[in-house]
């Protein structure tokens, strides 16, 4: 029997780049039979991080052997400074010195940055090799591992380098998500939340039935909320796969979001907080502009809150917000595209001046003060030549 019928997987249909997400605890020591699967042979480049490397990289290199396959590791440091063109470079070098041939394989073994750079690299070696999604981080598994985005940073702004490449298949492994660092965890279930509240009424009411699982990670709630992410991903990319019109959805709360992680230079919130702090912004946007109601907004900080996630906007001014927003790709002509809900698995992707953010901002200023909210531990920005 093949792998693909023993675990739950969801098509991502794009034609001949269609593939298949399989969802299967305790898969990852028969990723070779995985690949088998599908086709592939020969040579595998595992690229991974340091830490990962630790935790799995020994069970994905047993198991690729012993299927026939010629796995070999490239190990890349941990953290965002990884998704760099220097280590692009070191991974597309070492890849040269292996010989790997075009139609073997380029396997990323771990969280965002690794997916998104070791995709990145085999969209480029010999002008793109199969590439197998392997990720080990929630972020991953219920996002980044899923359409095809790959890249790297440039000094100036995030993910401005890349390209769309589709792996051939993505393997997730929701028992590798034990070993994630609370945070981590925690980050990532805004990115799930997102999902209930761009696609899917249903999925919201499951999450805020299931707060306690959610924060313990249950596991018996864990998959059911990776497949429903992946189902919704998989959607909304079978549609548009290169964002010229739905696909936007998926960037609710990254508007404010990206602008937060901007102006904290990456190191006051991870992407997840980030973004958990731009969804409740973004919806009190979607309220001033009159298009939901406060019972929604409330609903969804409810949530963010009650999962573990902060949710309060730290001291700045209009200027650091507008400044911060710059560098975003969804600046066009001077208009923020920004998404905003109108109701619990709806959003709407809304045009905006400068002038009409800061006459929210300021709204939301004046009104601060006035509601008792929890402050995330780090609010106050971090300055540049301290060091850490
Ligand atoms: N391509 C896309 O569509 C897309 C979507 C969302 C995010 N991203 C990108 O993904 C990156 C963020 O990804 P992330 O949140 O996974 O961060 P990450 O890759 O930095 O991983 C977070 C931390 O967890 C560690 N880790 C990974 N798996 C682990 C495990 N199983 N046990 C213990 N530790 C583990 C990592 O070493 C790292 O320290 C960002 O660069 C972001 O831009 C890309
Ligand atoms: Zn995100």
């Amino acid at each position: 029997m093949k792998i693909s019928e023993l675990s739950h997987h969801v098509p991502v249909s794009l034609g001949d780049r269609s593939y298949h997400v399989l969802i299967q605890p305790h898969i990852l020591p028969q990723i070779g039979r995985v690949l088998q699967d599908v086709g592939l042979s020969g040579q595998v480049a595992i690229v991974t991080n340091s830490i990962v490397n630790e935790l799995y990289g020994r069970v994905v290199l047993r198991s690729l052997k012993r299927c026939g396959f010629s796995p070999f590791l490239v190990v890349i440091p941990d953290g965002e400074k990884a998704k760099s063109m220097f280590w692009l470079s070191k991974i597309l070098d070492e890849l040269v010195a292996q010989r790997l041939e075009r139609q073997e394989v380029v396997l990323a073994l771990g969280g965002g940055v690794v997916g998104d750079v070791a995709g990145f690299a085999a969209s480029v070696y010999l002008r793109g090799v199969p590439f197998v999604q392997v990720p080990t981080t929630l972020v991953a598994q219920v996002d980044s591992s899923v359409g095809g985005k790959t890249g790297v940073n440039h000094p100036i702004g995030k993910n401005l380098i890349g390209a769309f490449y589709q792996p051939r298949v993505v393997v997730v492994d929701p028992q590798a998500l034990q070993s994630l660092p609370k945070r981590e965890w925690v980050a990532g279930l805004a990115e799930v939340i997102k999902y209930g509240m761009i696609a899917d009424p249903n999925f919201f009411e499951y999450l805020e039935q299931h707060v306690d699982g959610l924060r313990d990670q249950a596991e018996d709630v864990i998959p059911t909320v990776i497949r429903r992410c992946c189902e919704i991903k998989a959607e909304v990319v079978g549609g548009d796969e290169r964002e010229s019109g739905r696909r936007r959805i998926l960037n609710y709360g990254h508007t404010v979001g990206h602008a937060l992680e901007t102006w904290g230079r990456y190191r006051t919130w991870i992407h997840g907080e980030a973004v958990g702090i731009g969804m409740v912004q973004e919806a009190a946007m979607a309220q001033f502009l009159g298009m939901c109601t406060k019972e929604i907004v409330e609903r969804q900080r409810d949530l963010i809150q009650d999962v573990g996630l902060p949710i309060a906007m730290p001291s700045m001014t209009f200027m650091d917000l507008w400044g911060a927003m710059q560098h975003d790709k969804k600046v066009v002509k001077g208009q923020i595209n920004c998404v905003v809900p109108t109701t619990i698995g709806k959003v709407q992707v809304v045009p905006l001046v400068r002038q009409r953010i800061r006459q929210w901002f300021t709204a939301s200023q004046s009104s601060r003060g006035k509601r008792l909210e929890p402050v995330p531990q780090a609010v106050s920005r971090p300055c540049l030549s301290k060091k850490k």
